[in-house]
C-alpha cells in the first residue's frame, strides 16, 4: 500500500508541477470562479461548451499542490464528456475524497486521491476546481466558495 501511495503523491506532484490545461479558454461561453476561504485559493474555470459536450476546458488562479493537481486532472478527465456526464463524474468524485466510495478504481486517475478522505481540510483543496466546474456548467455567476 505504501509504494501506492508513493506512486498516488508522486502523480499529485507532477500534476501540480505541470498542470495540464492551465489556460484561459477564449471561446468560453461558461466560466466560474471557486474560492477557498480557509486559505485563499482560488481557480477560474473556464468551459467551452458544445452540442452538449465539452469541447474545451481549461483553469487559471492559484492553488495548493492537491487543488492544482485536480484541477489538472479534472480537465482531462472531462473533455469531451457530456454536461450529464461530467455531473456523474463529479458526484462519484466528492464520494470518493469525503470516503462514500470504493477505491476510486471507476474514476480511472482520480483514484490518486482516495487517500484525501483521510484528511478532512484536503477535501476542500480536492473538491476546489470541481465545485467551480460545477458552478461554471449551471451559469452561476456568484463565486462558489468552498465552505
Ligand atoms: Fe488552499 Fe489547498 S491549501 S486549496
Amino acid at each position: 500500500m505504501s509504494e501506492l501511495r508513493e506512486l498516488y503523491q508522486e502523480v499529485i506532484l507532477e500534476h501540480s508541477k505541470k498542470p495540464k490545461n492551465f489556460r484561459a479558454i477564449e471561446t468560453a461561453n461558461h466560466k466560474a470562479e471557486g474560492f477557498n476561504p480557509l486559505c485563499g485559493d482560488h481557480f477560474t474555470i473556464y468551459v467551452d461548451v458544445k452540442d452538449g459536450a465539452i469541447n474545451d476546458i481549461g483553469f487559471q488562479g492559484s492553488g495548493c499542490a492537491i487543488s492544482k493537481a485536480s484541477a489538472s486532472m479534472m480537465t482531462q478527465m472531462l473533455k469531451g464528456k457530456t454536461e450529464t456526464e461530467a455531473e456523474g463524474i463529479f458526484t462519484r468524485f466528492h464520494d470518493l475524497v469525503t470516503g462514500h466510495a470504493g477505491d476510486g478504481q471507476d474514476l480511472g486517475k482520480l483514484a490518486v486521491f482516495a487517500g484525501v478522505s483521510e484528511f478532512p481540510l484536503r477535501v476542500k483543496c480536492a473538491t476546489l476546481a470541481w465545485h467551480a466546474m460545477r458552478a461554471a456548467l449551471n451559469g452561476d455567476q456568484e463565486a462558489v466558495s468552498t465552505e
